[in-house]
């Protein structure tokens, strides 16, 4: 669907976003050197591509967090949003398309990071600078922000390595690991960092990539794995996000298993959330995307007015180096790993949900849900 969205104009709140700026909130600084010419108090043209709609995060918060966050800084620009649906061209065509509407910045969270690189010379050939969200994009973008993913595989990794000593089953069994889509750069350094950990200290009876970071194909390879090794010598499950798991699970349970072994995940969706109270998912990672989407509006503002993003009060940008050797100026935010024991000091506690939307009637005599329920 195409959705665009056009907030409310002519709202003398140019100013508000001035003194947002100028009380440290937008973090803009000193004029940068060849940057856009756009002004707040006049608005601009801001393009969001996102990558997919399977995995629930994008639709559900990264979309509306960032529009807020736009809206705060630049009540009179104007957002054009598309998703690709984890299709390369699509994105291609919506960033052309984009491009030729006119826009002054883009926000571009890639489906393809090295196809993307086409997208970021021809944004750049046209002077629209373009802010990486969450996955770097190739070809030289202006800034990048996500989280430091190298350590949310290490947390990943580290809490199945606990989860197996927990059970007693870390020498006596085998892992299978189930990595994401080999075109996210994001899914190489997970996996960097996981088997950074598991390696040497467990052993991995399979190991697999999976395009699209699809939950079908993750359920495809998870009942590979289980004819060649068995569902009972499988001890854990390495998963790089929750949809995967998902498909993981559904394996495991279609092979006979009900009582699952260890999983991992990312993402806290309501799903993971709801398998990890059910016992069914030992874990996932939380990562603030209000945070994310924040910096990411910031950083947009920034690009497009030709200033400088300089972290404001709240955050040290850092440099990184995309696959082609460029530096990036960006910002790495910390994940949070969730098992059952902090889904309520972390999840519940930031509001990224309600009880009520984890605690739905199927779920209700978890004993996370018979405690809440309880103290409320
Ligand atoms: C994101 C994850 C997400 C995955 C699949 C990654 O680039 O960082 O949060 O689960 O893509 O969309």
């Amino acid at each position: 669907m195409n959705t665009r969205t056009r907030f409310s104009l002519r709202v003398a709140v140019g100013a508000t976003a001035l003194a947002l700026l100028a009380a440290g909130c937008g973090t803009t600084t000193n004029e940068a050197e060849g940057g856009g010419d756009a002004s707040v108090e006049e608005g601009f043209n801001v393009g969001l591509l996102l990558p997919e709609s399977q995995t629930a995060r994008y639709e559900r918060f990264d979309k509306p967090y960032f529009e807020e966050a736009l809206q705060e800084l630049c009540e009179n620009c104007e957002l054009t949003y598309q998703n690709a649906d984890q299709e390369t061209a699509k994105q291609q065509d919506q960033a052309e398309a984009m491009l030729t509407e006119g826009i002054d910045v883009m926000v571009l969270d890639a489906v393809d990071t090295e196809a993307a690189a086409s997208i970021v010379a021809n944004a750049q050939s046209q002077d629209v600078p373009v802010v990486a969200y969450d996955r770097l994009a190739q070809g030289g973008v202006d800034y990048y922000v996500s989280f430091d993913n190298e350590t949310v595989g290490q947390v990943q990794g580290e809490a199945l390595l606990e989860a197996l000593e927990e059970e007693g089953t870390l020498d006596d069994g085998e892992i299978v690991a189930i990595h994401g889509s080999p075109t996210d750069p994001n899914a190489d350094q997970f996996k960097s960092g996981a088997m950074g950990v598991l390696e040497g200290n467990v052993d991995i009876a399979a190991e697999y990539d999976t395009p699209g970071w699809s939950a079908e194909r993750a359920q495809e390879q998870m009942e590979g794995a289980i004819t060649s090794h068995g569902a009972e010598d499988i001890e854990g499950v390495y998963s790089a996000n929750d949809g995967m798991a998902a498909g993981i699970v559904a394996a495991l349970k279609s092979a006979g298993v009900d009582e699952m072994p260890p999983i991992t995940g990312q993402d806290a969706e309501v799903a993971g959330i709801q398998r990890i109270i059910a016992g069914e998912q030992y874990m996932t990672v939380y990562k603030e995307i209000r945070a994310e989407a924040e910096v990411a509006a910031d950083m947009a503002v920034a690009a497009a007015t030709g200033q400088e993003y300089d972290g404001g009060d709240e955050y040290t940008p850092t440099e990184v180096e995309d696959a082609d050797g460029e530096t990036v100026n960006a910002v790495l935010l910390d994940p949070v790993s969730v098992t059952a024991d902090n889904v309520e000091d972390t999840i519940i506690a930031d509001g990224f949900y309600t009880v009520d939307e984890i605690c739905t009637e199927d779920y209700a005599d978890t004993d996370f849900c018979e405690e809440v329920a309880g103290e409320q």
